[in-house]
């Protein structure tokens, strides 16, 4: 996630215990093939570069293949592409959502990613598209999977849906009956026993837990029924350490900024607090301002082994025997983050 899943913080999750599988920021194709001043610092690999894949944002085929052929030897997991973002000023750059509306584009863009990487992990990140419903993403992705795509991950929402409005799962699970590689979903998880709800129901290949895993860095390790004592005090300090050691000092109060936006949501008064927060003129003032909202509201501090944050908790409804038959699917589920 941009600006969110950066080095520092997954050195964080990794302290916390790790993840299956960790996903960089979206990051510019062409910013990297044009050796741009932050270069190395979005190609960091750490903390578990074998664990680790690199999403893309790009434009055009011959762009995907030259940063392909480009980070080929750094000893990543896989290359995600991003054909799933609906950002306004992503899908008018031709990047993102807008990959949808130009399927042989797209086609030949995976093909020059597999030509170009043999041997890496090769992945697509999508939307539904402009309508509720499985058949365009289908198509879509089919003819992908054609080209030698190794999974998919799906965020099952049209492109102008927002945020607040629950991702449906039902759409994972029909994808999954229509393409041949394991189709992962991304969308609304908010806490260990809601992962655990949406695996039982919709089987996903594997589940990509995106800002929960911001609010809870824990939940990875909560969701393997690890006991980890959790003191939010200590987490945010830690995430602030890791910052500064991992990040550029150019990125430090934007990344910091968006790191809290989504951590002080499970707090009562978190609201109030990153107003706060997004005033702070240093890193030292922003650590000052969350401990002594820690001081003041001391049984925040320590939430319970299996807690998620449940914000904005969503549920899908009755979907009845629509979730029988998929329970038949015999897919063994793992999860992995980011
Ligand atoms: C701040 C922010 C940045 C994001 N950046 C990316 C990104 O770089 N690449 C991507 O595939 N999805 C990105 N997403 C979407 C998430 O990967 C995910 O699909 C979405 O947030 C729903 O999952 P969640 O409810 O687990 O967060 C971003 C989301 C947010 C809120």
């Amino acid at each position: 996630m941009v600006t969110l899943t950066h080095a520092g913080v997954r050195h964080l999750i990794e302290e916390y215990g790790g993840c299956d599988r960790y996903y960089t920021e979206m990051i510019s194709a062409e910013a990297i093939t044009a050796h741009s001043e932050f270069r190395s610092w979005y190609l960091d690999l750490q903390p578990a570069p074998e664990r680790t894949i690199y999403q893309f944002l790009f434009r055009d085929a011959e762009a995907i293949a030259r940063v392909a052929a480009e980070v080929a030897e750094l000893g990543a997991l896989g290359i995600d592409l991003n054909m799933g973002c609906s950002a306004p000023h992503i899908a008018r750059g031709g990047g993102g959502i807008a990959w949808m509306q130009r399927p042989d584009e797209a086609r030949r863009a995976v093909a020059a990613a597999r030509a170009t990487a043999p041997r890496a992990k090769l992945s697509v990140k999508l939307r539904l598209g402009e309508r509720r419903a499985v058949e365009p993403v289908a198509e879509f992705a089919e003819a992908l999977c054609r080209e030698g795509l190794d999974e998919i991950t799906l965020h099952p929402k049209t492109r102008s849906e927002p945020e607040s409005r629950p991702a449906d799962w039902r759409f994972i699970a029909e994808l999954q009956e229509r393409v041949p590689v394991p189709v992962n979903a991304s969308g609304g998880v908010t806490s260990v026993e809601l992962l655990h709800r949406r695996i039982d129901r919709f089987r996903p290949a594997a589940v990509m837990i995106g800002r929960e895993a911001i609010r809870s860095p824990w939940i990875f390790a909560h969701a393997r029924g690890r006991r980890i004592e959790v003191d939010r005090r200590v987490a945010a300090d830690r995430f602030l350490e890791l910052l500064v050691q991992h990040q550029p000092p150019e990125f430090h109060a934007t990344r910091a900024k968006r790191f809290f936006q989504y951590y002080t949501q499970p707090l009562r008064w978190g609201a109030r607090l990153f107003q706060t927060l997004k005033k702070c003129a240093s890193l030292a003032e922003i650590r000052m301002q969350v401990h002594e909202y820690l001081e003041q509201h001391p049984e925040e501090r320590f939430p319970g082994v299996g807690a998620g944050s449940d914000v904005a908790l969503c549920e899908l409804g009755e979907l009845g025997e629509f979730d029988k038959a998929r329970h038949a699917s015999g897919v063994t589920p793992s999860r992995h983050g980011l």
